[in-house]
């Protein structure tokens, strides 16, 4: 074995790691909803950055793919996040899988001139979103075209689970994800709309399966969206992997390419790392790159640590600190000097602020991944290290 032999780990967004730890249950349950095509099972994927939830979601789309699904899979992002724009977003979607199925060659057979006429329809619905349209409802008030996305929607899912049947699939799943960038805001339903068409769907046995992805906020902002949700959801809420698997995720790549670790270089990992999926895959690439015999010893893990803390604070922590403005960086020093996690209040007092000052500074942080709340009247830092970090750099 020599250290010329590519790494097997996959630090970096969305990479299919060569172990999958600790998430054995999660893909469990998807496969059983997968053969339950007229179940109205749902699902909200959630937890912090670099959690493995992209991971995760591609796993499931794998599963369905190999089980007779269709998907549709998008990342979002926060221009789509207007109503306009994710109306748009979702119809062009639905377009896409028109296409698809309108050319799979079973559907062909049975079904080709519905599936043109779906086509064609939903093209026409796209047309009408892409643009701000405006027209009458019937008691004369006028209405923007958004408000019309329930409905649409609802007919749209309907019709196109329709063609998955017709082509020989057992439905569809929408895997969306990034997605707590989507809130209802004001009159223009975006969320509520979704969120009851596919409950309206769903109470017919349609076979349609929603997963929604993204970090926390989203489970408030679809409560606040439909009260109903919490029920139409089963949530998967994904942290840093426990023992063993915390461990077999670090050793498991290294074996299968033929090298070992020494046991109390593992422990040493699981200190540094607490199990952060991210973070395990990084130390896990930096020891394979920097170790030359088939054991990864004390030694090698002593000599290398100073390297990785700095390749981290180079490569993840300083972009991380480079998109914060000065304001905000004073609140997350004022976060640091507790440790990981601080107090509300001692962060008020450390900076002289009334809460209603420091309110919109925790709530602009915590959608930016950068911080959450595990508790009420504390925050703490999302990803390990974070906090030793900052003091570091002050
Ligand atoms: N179950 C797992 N076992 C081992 N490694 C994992 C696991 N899940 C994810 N990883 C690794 O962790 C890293 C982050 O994964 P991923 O991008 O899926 O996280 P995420 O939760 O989607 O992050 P973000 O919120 O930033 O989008 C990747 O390097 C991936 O290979
Ligand atoms: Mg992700």
């Amino acid at each position: 074995m020599t250290a010329a032999l590519a790494s097997p780990y996959r630090p970096g967004m969305g990479l299919d790691p060569p172990y999958l730890g600790d998430r054995a249950g999660q893909l469990r349950r998807f496969d059983g909803y997968l053969l339950d095509p007229g179940g109205a099972h749902n699902l909200v994927v959630t937890g912090l950055r670099g959690v493995g939830k992209t991971v995760l979601l591609n796993r499931y789309s794998a599963a369905a793919q190999t089980t007779g699904w269709e998907v549709i899979e998008r990342e979002f992002s926060e221009p789509d996040s207007g109503p306009e724009a994710f109306a748009q977003v979702l119809i062009s979607d639905l377009v896409g899988l028109a296409r698809r199925l309108s050319v799979a060659q079973r559907l062909k057979a049975v079904a080709s001139q519905l599936a043109a006429q779906v086509l064609d329809h939903l093209t026409t619905l796209s047309v009408s979103y892409g643009g701000i349209q405006v027209g009458l409802t019937p008691n004369g008030q006028l209405r923007s075209s958004v408000s019309r996305l329930e409905d649409d929607l609802r007919e749209a899912f309907a019709a196109l689970a329709d063609l998955c049947v017709r082509s020989g699939r057992r439905g569809f799943v929408l895997r969306y994800d990034e997605f707590h960038v989507i809130q209802e805001r004001g009159n223009s339903p975006t969320l509520s709309a979704l969120l009851a068409a596919t409950a309206a769907v769903q109470q017919r046995g349609i076979p349609v399966l929603l997963v929604l992805c993204g970090l926390p906020p989203l489970i408030e902002n679809l409560g606040r969206s439909k009260s109903y949700s919490e029920r139409m959801f089963r949530v998967e809420e994904l942290g840093n992997l426990e023992p063993p698997e915390d461990r077999r995720s670090l050793t498991e790549p290294a074996r299968l390419a033929g090298r070992a670790y020494d046991r109390e270089v593992v422990e040493r990992v699981m200190e540094d790392t607490a199990g952060y999926p991210f973070f395990i895959q990084l130390w896990g690439d930096s020891l394979w790159r920097g170790t030359a015999g088939n054991v990864v010893g004390v030694a090698d893990y002593s000599a290398l640590r100073p390297r990785i803390l700095d390749a981290l604070d180079r490569g993840f922590f300083d972009s991380r600190f480079a998109r914060i403005g000065p304001k905000d960086r004073r609140i997350l020093l004022a976060i640091a000097e507790h440790g990981e996690r601080s107090p509300v209040a001692a962060i008020r007092s450390a900076r002289g602020m009334a809460n209603s000052q420091l309110q919109p500074t925790l709530s602009r942080l915590t959608r930016s991944g950068l911080v959450y709340r595990p508790e009420r009247g504390v925050v703490a830092f999302t990803a390990p290290m974070f906090g030793s970090y900052l003091r570091r750099r002050a």
